[in-house]
């Protein structure tokens, strides 16, 4: 039915109209504050504007609905996007910590209040979910994403499509979701934002298109391209990437938008003129402009030439059309406006708490010798750090329409769970990053990070004096919330330099130190484990970060966040992740360096932290695994099962981890590659019987002719904690 409504308006728009339904400019109210096309308003009445971007509150969305709804030649409704990413107003964890969670209904709720807070203030489309797989902390969107496993990564990206879209687009609390960057974002070479990825198609199919394609498996209604080139074509004119692969094989039938200005970026990679890229766009599958104008200012003109046809213009038209009809906006534009709503249900109590709740749920306990953790509740706190006072940085990166200098920070946090029981004293000790150049590129974006123009001798000084004064250090370092995000790579990425002298400085007065590390990558934090007694790593926790810190410090809340990136030990460790294929000369287990084998002369191989690693203040013991089998035919069912105890004082949640590797293969495969997990609450004493059930579904791959298939032959099946510490036993699967 939406086809033939589509349909209907198709036939009665000119060619100019059409095309008009394919421009998506921004409004600039966010980031830039610059709008990306001059005279929307203009533009708008005469249907050359399918959709705008970032905007927000009912009266904006409203008056500009108003224009196209009465006053332009057909009246058709405009979608309202955002990078609605962690949340609207109310900000949840950076995904990258919401990941660390490894809870699907946590991160599905997230997205559906994103939605309820977002499509109450008029907004209809986000830019979200992010599920570029990314073995490369140098880029500073690891923060946006999932980390590096595609299993995990392929069902957090259902968990946020189904929490964004909800089981009626049309519904007037739901958002329509568009998976993003299409295809291989996280891949770039050296690390460098937007630089040229590179890979086989089998580990294409097999480590990075997984999440997306879950994404389009769950229904997402948008896809965006990314800015890189995948094959050496640019992703935006990638025919066999958005034909092939989306539509064809994946069967997606919502529409394709770019990212922004990807088009124009073409003439940059070197594929054409704006007139060539935008008709290679087109041809490619694109169907929406986002900024750039290259289909609104070119599209007549190639057609005109027979460089594309009109029946390709009315493809993309007619599913932009669909998205609106599905979405409503054709039945009533102003669904999404709803001014009783907007002052209700946006940044309230309620979602704050849940905010809370799930930050306290996404950090990671790194360290916790002597258990430092938790804190009590009296004596003297030293509070340190460039990260201890600094609200606007909570929230971490692309949380445009967040009110930052209302989330809670740190210190705010901590005397909120205090109270008078505890004295703090404080000092700020260290800038974030010694380099002032440096430090005007991540102060960005209405988060400062409050520079002390003191010599860093005196702040040390002056943070060594206080520190004297206390029982316990919280130290509250790392990066501040733009060091990560879009555009923000780095070529080293150890604790900022003068961050570690603080560090140094402080461990010397013999204090128990808790450092609260603040990231939104893995960072190379080697001195810090080996010297450090304690180490939550917070991420960047949203609008209620400080409480949700408190809840953790305090042991109100004992942590359970697994990490779903691998640190490194040092920055030329990278790319480094736990599903990574043996080698002909691999290290043996346990040893560093063997001449002629596959290691490094000045490091090990083994990571710093491994993926799924995370403590909790109690401990859990695993027993011993058991198999149902160790023989098995066809299409039986695997039990592999584990007892987990509690053995520690506080209740506690454990992620127990289910990896697998296939040991012979038509091609070489992984050493581990997870196929299950379960977050599992105990009580302190108590056993619990965890099984996991394998299929040969489960254990498919795609092969070099990129046919997903099961081979017979022997598997090792492994339980335990992270990645690294498994319990192992091998089973001989037959066809
Ligand atoms: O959605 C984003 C994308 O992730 C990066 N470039 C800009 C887009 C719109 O803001």
């Amino acid at each position: 039915p939406f086809v033939q409504k589509a349909d209907s308006v198709l036939a009665l728009m000119t060619l100019e109209e059409k095309i008009g339904q394919l421009n998506l400019p921004a409004a600039g109210d966010f980031t830039t504050g610059q709008a990306s096309s001059s005279n929307i308003a203009e533009k708008i009445k005469a249907g050359k504007v399918g959709g705008l971007f970032n905007i927000k509150t009912v009266k904006k969305i409203r008056d500009v609905q108003q224009v196209a709804v009465e006053e332009s030649r057909l009246g058709i409704p405009l979608l309202f996007g955002m990078d609605v990413i962690h949340g609207y107003e109310t900000i949840f964890p950076i995904p990258l910590g919401l990941s660390c969670t490894w809870d699907m209904d946590l991160i599905k709720k997230s997205a559906q209040l994103a939605a309820k807070e977002a499509s109450a203030d008029g907004i209809n489309w986000t830019f979200s979910p992010m599920t570029d797989i990314s073995r490369e902390p140098r880029w500073g969107r690891v923060s946006e994403g999932s980390g590096e496993d595609p299993y995990l990564g392929a069902q957090i990206a259902k968990a946020m499509v189904e929490g964004y879209q909800g089981n009626d687009l049309s519904l007037n609390n739901t958002l329509m979701a568009c998976v993003k960057h299409f295809a291989l974002y996280g891949a770039p070479e050296a690390g460098r934002d937007y630089n040229t990825v590179d890979m086989s198609r089998q580990r294409m199919y097999n480590e990075y298109f997984p999440p997306y394609k879950a994404a389009v498996d769950a229904g997402v209604g948008t896809v965006m391209t990314a800015f890189n080139e995948v094959e050496g074509i640019p992703a935006s004119a990638n025919k066999w990437l958005m034909m092939d692969l989306l539509r064809h094989e994946w069967g997606f039938d919502g529409f394709v938008v770019t990212d922004y200005t990807a088009i124009n970026e073409m003439i940059a990679h070197g594929i054409g003129d704006l007139k060539a890229v935008s008709a290679k766009a087109l041809k490619a599958g694109v169907d929406m402009d986002m900024v750039g104008e290259g289909f609104l200012t070119t599209l007549k003109a190639s057609l005109e030439e027979g460089i594309i046809t009109e029946a390709q213009i009315d493809e993309a038209c007619r599913r932009i059309l669909i998205a609106k009809f599905k979405l409503g906006l054709f039945e009533d534009p102003y669904r999404y406006c709803d001014q009783e709503r907007a002052e209700t249900e946006i940044f309230n109590a309620e979602n704050r708490q849940i905010s809370r709740e799930i930050a306290s749920q996404s950090f990671v306990l790194m360290k916790n010798e002597g258990e430092v953790l938790p804190l009590k509740k009296n004596g003297t706190i030293a509070l340190i750090g460039p990260m201890a006072d600094n609200a606007e940085n909570m929230t971490g990166t692309w949380s445009v329409a967040g009110r930052f200098k209302e989330s809670v920070s740190l210190k705010q946090g901590i005397q909120n769970a205090v109270g008078n029981d505890v004295k703090i004293v404080e000092a700020r000790g260290a800038n974030v990053v010694a380099d002032s150049l440096l430090e005007s590129r991540v102060s960005v974006f209405g988060k400062p990070t409050y520079r002390d123009h003191r010599p860093e001798e005196e702040l040390i000084q002056e943070a060594v004096e206080a520190a004297k004064e206390a029982d316990v250090i919280v130290a509250a370092m790392g990066e501040s919330a733009e060091m990560s995000g879009e555009s923000s790579s780095l070529s080293t990425i150890d604790l900022p330099a003068n961050q570690r002298r603080l560090l140094k400085a402080l461990a010397e007065t013999g204090k128990p130190i808790v450092m609260v590390l603040f990231t939104g990558r893995p960072l190379a934090i080697q001195w810090e484990k080996e010297n450090i007694p304690s180490i939550l790593n917070v991420w960047f926790g949203g609008s209620e970060a400080g409480d949700a810190i408190a809840d953790v410090l305090f042991g109100e809340v004992n942590p359970s966040g697994k990490l779903t990136m691998t640190f490194p030990q040092n920055t030329g460790q990278i790319p480094i992740y736990y599903n990574h294929k043996n080698t002909g000369r691999p290290l043996p287990e346990g040893q560093w360096f063997q001449k002629f084998r596959s290691n490094y002369l000045d490091v090990p191989n083994e990571p710093l932290f491994p993926f799924g690693y995370g403590l909790s203040y109690t401990e859990f013991e695993y027993g011993d695994l058991s198999l149902s089998t160790d023989q098995l035919n066809g299409d039986q069912t695997l039990t592999a099962s584990i007892s987990l105890t509690n053995s520690g004082e506080f209740d506690g949640k454990e992620v127990v981890q289910l990896y697998v590797r296939d040991l012979v293969g038509s091609m070489t495969r992984p050493v581990k590659e997870l196929k299950g997990f379960q977050k599992v609450f105990l009580k302190a004493g108590e056993t619990k019987e965890i099984n996991f059930e394998l299929t040969q579904e489960d254990l498919k791959f795609y092969n070099h002719s990129l046919d997903f298939v099961f081979e017979p032959g022997e598997f090792e099946i492994m339980i335990g904690t992270n990645s690294s510490e498994v319990s192992t036993k091998k089973i001989d699967w037959k066809n």
